[in-house]
């Protein structure tokens, strides 16, 4: 009998030792350590054994054995699971560091080159970059720029409000910068001339997005207050960039305009090689009011101001058509800048 137990284990544990499947498992649990298991069946024949020690032996023997078998099931079981985990994990690994064929690395988008190139120039030219905030107050954003409660060219700024009313301020003079010229302000506030900075940023206007118009958008901003600063020294700083930026082919000319910060005020166009015309934005020789507003004293310091949209000249550059293009973050747009 004691032979037929160990022989029985023995064979069992060896088809354990071979099972490559959870589901061989469990068909072998229930036929080797069930209660209707080989080794169980063993049991019925113990009434055959002809002593009580003879039985007691047997029936020991069976118990461990079954026990041993158990206790291999759940070993193989543990394995085999940890083993299908592994090839499960293997599987459906991703390798995020392989690429095939040629690696497509990703690059600025085509308003930041040209902002960062704008920035480059400038910089070339003997500027510093200074920056805002883009939410703004009215002070700063019309009051300081000569722009009074009630001024007609404030409409012309179609003005975002932020509902935001600032500690012993009023109600509606919290607003989204509707252009760059509040830096010209709060630079001359916290420094003193001679500056010569630019303020590349966003800027915000109630406007319904259209081939040319995009609600938010960018501009940059140029300050010089200086002693003697002319209206030459304007023009000559306004083709020094165009030249630089666009390429030697390219001129710039002034037109008379009006701003309510310049005075005089001009819109510059720039000329393409080709002879066609570009309207790129306004400028002038900052007004005394402003200055005042800055902390500036307008007998002893001049300056003039300059600001165009980034938008519009990476529009122009690239022969884009519309503008909102580069704004719905289309791939196959956007990488070909
Ligand atoms: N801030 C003006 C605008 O947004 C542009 C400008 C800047 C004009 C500086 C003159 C001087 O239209």
């Amino acid at each position: 009998m004691l032979t037929e137990i160990t022989a029985a284990r023995d064979a069992a544990l060896v088809e354990i030792e071979v099972a490559d499947a959870l589901d061989h498992i469990a068909a072998l649990t229930t036929r080797l350590a069930g209660k209707k298991g080989e080794l169980s069946l063993l049991k019925r024949q113990l009434g055959s054994l002809d002593t009580v020690e003879a039985k007691k032996a047997a029936g020991q023997a069976i118990n461990e054995a079954i026990a041993a078998v158990g206790e291999a099931l759940d070993q193989r079981r543990r394995l085999l699971t940890m083993e299908m985990l592994a090839a499960r994990v293997e599987a459906e690994r991703l390798d995020l560091t392989e690429f095939v064929g040629k690696p497509s690395r990703g690059h600025a988008h085509l308003v930041t080159q040209a902002w960062e190139r704008l920035e480059d120039v400038f910089i070339g030219l003997g500027f510093r970059v200074a920056e805002g905030p883009e939410v703004e107050t009215d002070w700063h954003n019309f009051e300081a720029l000569n722009m009074g409660e009630g001024h007609p060219a404030r409409g012309e700024f179609d003005t975002l409000f932020v509902d935001h009313v600032p500690p012993g301020g009023k109600p509606g003079t919290t607003l989204l910068r509707t252009h760059t010229s509040p830096v010209q302000i709060r630079t001359m506030l916290n420094s003193e001339p001679p500056i010569y900075i630019v303020a590349p940023g966003r800027v915000f206007r109630r406007d319904t997005p259209d081939a040319t118009h995009m609600p938010v958008f960018h501009q940059i901003e140029g300050l010089v207050v200086d002693r003697g600063i002319t209206m030459a020294d304007l023009a000559g700083t306004i083709e020094a960039f165009t030249k630089a930026f666009f390429g030697s082919g390219f001129t710039s000319r002034l037109r008379p305009s009006y701003f309510p910060f310049t005075e005089p005020s001009a819109e510059f166009d720039i000329q393409r090689p080709n002879g066609d015309w570009i309207e790129l934005g306004g400028c002038g020789m900052v007004h005394p009011n402003v200055l005042r507003a800055g902390g500036i004293d307008p007998e002893e310091w001049s300056g003039f101001a300059f600001g165009f949209g980034i938008d519009r000249m990476a529009k122009e550059r690239h022969g884009v058509e519309d503008i909102r293009e580069m704004y719905t973050n289309d791939i196959r747009f956007l990488e070909q800048f």
